[in-house]
């Protein structure tokens, strides 16, 4: 059993937990992710770690209740159990094999949209605890669901806050920061986005444009976590990938957002998930080759 340390309300529906689990917390790296539950019925939830204290042995997630199985969730307080907590699973973020004196040379740009901010925070401040300064932009709908700002600006190298609604900082969405930053004189040499879908694509349309290599962390549907049941397939450049073991992070402008966006609607029913059988036929999965 993993004991809930600490327990926030971060923003309306936005929780922060720091849950004791020594063994992902000796091993997790910036950009790799967890599948919980809270019970041994419960659905599987995958979540990007957030932070994580090697000595207390803690790992901190961050989550939106969205449905049924997150409102369960919601509901535990400190001192009760996740009956699971797996992981550490998928890839390390690509920056963190890079030495920091190669890292210190690159001008590095974070995007984080929403809930995104929560996956886009470990990075930062791995980045910071090795030297290296790179500019965040953090998009909000409004004021009032903006997260971790306080801990964002003690790692960031500039921190632009923007809110759709105008309500706090900048006005407007990422992109329109981005156009702005670059319009500004500023130049990036790698640009990592994390948010909804919708986000990515549209930040990856205009980085491609800027010529600014663009790194994404996908959030697909996933129920294994272990490259088996094809729940989390992408298309990357044309081929099959698992967003849990080849991901979660793409060269965003390789992805093929369009067809992940359908997915990830049409994986919610059984109705979608035959149709999604149909169409992919042999490759519908990673590994097991059983529907169902
Ligand atoms: P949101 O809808 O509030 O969007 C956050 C920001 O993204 C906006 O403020 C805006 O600046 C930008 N944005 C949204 N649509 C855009 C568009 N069309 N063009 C340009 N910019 C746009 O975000 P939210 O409600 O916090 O998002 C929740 C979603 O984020 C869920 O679907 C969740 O699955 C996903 N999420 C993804 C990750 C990940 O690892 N990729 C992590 C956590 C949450
Ligand atoms: Fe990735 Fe099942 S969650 S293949």
């Amino acid at each position: 059993m993993y004991r809930i340390v600490k327990k926030a309300e971060l923003t309306t529906n936005i929780y922060l937990m720091d849950v004791e689990a020594e063994r992902v917390a000796r091993k997790c790296l910036p950009g790799q992710f967890v599948i919980v539950r809270t019970d041994a019925e419960s659905e599987r939830i995958p979540l990007t770690i957030c932070d994580y204290d090697r000595e207390k042995g803690t790992v901190t997630i961050v989550f939106q209740c969205v449905g049924a199985a997150t409102q369960w969730m919601a509901k535990l307080q400190e001192g009760d159990s996740f009956h699971d907590f797996v992981g550490p699973l998928g890839c390390p973020s690509e920056l963190v094999k890079e030495s920091p004196e190669t890292l210190k040379k690159r001008k590095i740009l974070f995007v984080a949209g929403g809930v995104g901010t929560a996956p886009v925070y470990p990075q930062v401040k791995w980045l910071h605890e090795n030297g290296v300064n790179a500019d965040v932009i953090v998009g909000s709908k409004t004021k009032d669901l903006l997260i971790l700002e306080k801990e964002m600006e003690a790692v960031a190298g500039s921190l632009y806050i923007t809110t759709d609604d105008g309500s706090y900082g900048r006005s407007g969405m990422v992109t329109q920061t981005i156009k702005d930053l670059v319009a500004e004189g500023k130049k990036y040499d790698v640009c990592i986005a994390i948010g909804p879908m919708i986000m990515m694509k549209f930040v990856c349309l205009l980085t491609k444009e800027l010529g600014i290599p663009t790194v994404v962390s996908l959030n697909p549907i996933m129920v294994d976590g272990t490259g088996m049941c094809g729940a989390c397939r992408v298309t990357v450049d044309g081929k099959v990938k698992f967003a849990c073991v080849d991901g979660p992070e793409f060269d965003g402008h390789l992805v093929n957002f369009d067809e992940a966006m359908r997915r990830q609607t049409l994986y919610k029913t059984e109705e979608g998930r035959a149709v999604l059988k149909l169409e992919e036929g042999e490759t519908h999965h990673g590994g097991c080759g059983n529907c169902g």
